[in-house]
């Protein structure tokens, strides 16, 4: 199977930007271990190490259909954060960049007639709807509950649930 070099260059950026999205949420983890948000670092770090496994599904693919992945150097994230909630509305905002990417790769697929490609992306097009939901789900919970010290420390405990099983839905 071939893929175009457009559809592998779109590919291999994204590689690149999953791998950056782990990185920067590994660089959220830290710092929120260090401030004290122990709930929110373990929901980090978790979150970091679904971003590698994009990463290499993307790898595999590539390495699959013989386009041959390149792994990226990647740059150093933003180390530090005024607050939770801003560190939270940072990640929202890597998201919709992913998805911006992904759907402008289905795009790139769905002219170019790739029809495996096109499925292979299926999944990160479902993906992005729950990355992005989970995110406004927590930024929600800032409205809700507030953003006071021990409203903060409630959200950090709903963060180390969360952390603790993920596939449970947000309460
Ligand atoms: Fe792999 Fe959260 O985008």
């Amino acid at each position: 199977m071939r893929i175009s070099p457009k559809m592998k260059k779109a590919l291999n950026d994204q590689v690149a930007l999953e791998g950056l999205a782990s990185s920067s949420y590994l660089a959220m983890a830290s710092w929120c271990e260090v401030t004290g948000y122990k709930g929110a670092a373990d929901y980090f770090y978790a979150q970091s190490d679904e971003e590698r496994t994009h990463m290499i599904k993307i790898i595999h693919f590539l390495n699959d259909i013989g386009a041959t992945a390149t792994i990226p150097a990647i740059k150093a994230p933003t180390a530090t954060y005024k607050s939770l909630e801003g560190l939270v509305k940072t990640a929202l905002k890597n998201e919709q960049t992913v998805t911006k990417a992904i759907h402008k790769m289905v795009e790139i697929a769905q002219k170019e007639k790739d029809h495996s490609t096109y499925a292979f992306l299926e999944w990160f097009v479902n993906e992005q709807v729950q990355e992005e939901t989970k995110f406004e789900t927590i930024l929600q919970k800032f409205d809700l509950i507030g953003r006071d010290k021990i409203a903060v420390n409630e959200i950090d405990k709903i963060l180390a649930a969360e952390a603790a099983s993920p596939e449970e839905p947000m309460a």
